[in-house]
């Protein structure tokens, strides 16, 4: 059974069409734009064959029927918001890839011992709440009632996006899900990075995810008239976060049992007038690793870095917590299964981590989760010039179909 390469090649860029116009490609988490991706999903989703449903947390899932519906089903998921000026790939193609297995099953009226079901997870992304993986968290038992209450720069909650989104934020407990509802989780994935291309091969399986670290930093000072205002006698907010940013990569740039990340985004500056001493500055930051204990080592250092900055500056520091992941390895029996699948498309396979957050993270806490990367061009990801190749996207939506068959195939 095969895939049809030019039929998800078109999914892909009508979706991604979904931007804001003059922003290519931006379709960011709970806004108008991402809704109206989704409309058109949840209808190609049905045209499929598919039963379509949102759940509490807005997540989309659309369910191939197996031949025994109380199986739990294998799923195939992604997300398919973008970061601000992202790419047409990163999220959408996992989604899609899932949905054109989905669609093969069901033009060859083939089915599988057990369901298969095909999830678009909810803001995926740092959400502007500071949120990311929101969908999935709800799945996993990581959305507590008091993320729901995270606010955007409008005081709108993370609860209120949801319901925005067509969700249901009082009922997220519903999405809980235990340990043997889900079978298997596969998500295909761009690399989002040069490895695949610098070592020429063409398909990734993934041998494991970082984990992901976000902080909130506030940073207090004392607003002031900058003409007035001697350089000694300031307590310069954003003079002090600017030495916080430069010490974070200093101490993520030491050496640790595994390499670690560290980089900090979303820099509000108050009340941010060139001729006012900076007072306040709110910024966020993130580590990552595929050690746990290396982002613990790198938090340690750079919290007592801060402070100390704060003293010798004379303002205030304060962090708050957004948000754990925890570092998966993925299991060498599921490794081996994608490995076995994707031989059938190509000899260019190449194990590597994943330097980037996914899904599959949430997911790993339910199910034996498995991976798969197709280069993207230049290793360059969310930005515009993001691209990936339409033959590699079909090799690995191709590996995922043989996946399924594999493991959903029904016995005699
Ligand atoms: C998801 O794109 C991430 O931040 O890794
Ligand atoms: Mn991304
Ligand atoms: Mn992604």
């Amino acid at each position: 059974m095969k895939i049809n390469s030019s039929r998800l090649w078109d999914m892909v860029h009508e979706l991604a069409g979904f931007t804001i116009p003059g922003k290519p490609w931006t379709r960011r988490s709970f806004s108008p734009i991402y809704n109206e991706g989704r409309q058109w999903l949840m209808k190609e989703m049905k045209a499929c064959g598919l039963e379509v449903k949102m759940d509490a947390a807005a997540n989309v899932i659309g369910r191939l029927e197996g031949k025994n519906p109380a199986l739990p089903p294998i799923i195939i998921g992604s997300h398919t918001d973008t970061v601000t000026d992202g790419g047409r790939f990163d999220g959408i193609a996992g989604v899609l890839a899932g949905l054109e297995v989905a669609r093969t099953l069901h033009d060859h009226s083939f089915q599988l011992d057990r369901p298969l079901e095909i999830v678009d997870f909810t803001a995926e992304e740092p959400s502007e709440y500071g949120l990311s993986t929101v969908g999935s968290r709800a799945w996993s038992g990581n959305l507590s009632e008091e993320m729901l209450t995270y606010t955007n720069t409008e005081g709108q909650t993370l609860g209120e996006a949801i319901a925005f989104a067509g969700g249901k934020p009082d009922e997220i407990a519903a999405c809980l899900k235990k340990q043997r509802d889900i079978y298997l989780y596969l998500e295909l994935h761009i690399e989002q990075g040069p490895v695949l291309l610098h070592e020429q091969a063409d398909l990734g399986i993934v041998t494991g995810i970082v984990g992901i670290q976000r902080y909130k930093i506030i940073v207090d000072g004392k607003p002031n008239h900058a003409g007035t205002t001697p350089m000694h006698l300031r307590n310069d907010a954003l003079a002090a976060a600017s030495q916080m940013i430069l010490a974070l990569e200093e101490v993520a740039s030491r050496t640790y049992e595994e390499s670690v990340v560290g980089t900090a985004g979303v820099i509000a500056n108050y009340p941010n007038g060139s001729n006012v001493v900076p007072g306040k500055v709110e910024f966020l930051l993130e580590i990552r690793s595929t050690s746990e204990k290396a982002i613990d080592e790198v938090s340690e250092s750079f919290i007592k870095k801060a402070q100390n900055i704060a003293s010798q500056r004379a303002v205030h520091v304060a962090h708050e917590d957004i948000s754990r992941s925890q570092a998966i390895t993925i299991d060498k029996d599921i490794q081996s299964l994608l490995h076995k699948a994707g031989s059938k498309v190509t000899d260019r396979l190449l194990e590597l981590p994943s330097g980037a957050g996914h899904d599959a993270n949430q997911m790993s806490l339910l199910a034996p989760v498995g991976m798969l990367f197709i280069p993207c061009k230049d290793g360059r990801s969310h930005c515009p010039e993001e691209w990936a190749d339409q033959q590699d996207l079909a090799k690995g939506a191709q590996t995922l179909l043989n996946t399924v068959l594999e493991v959903g195939k029904p016995s005699k």
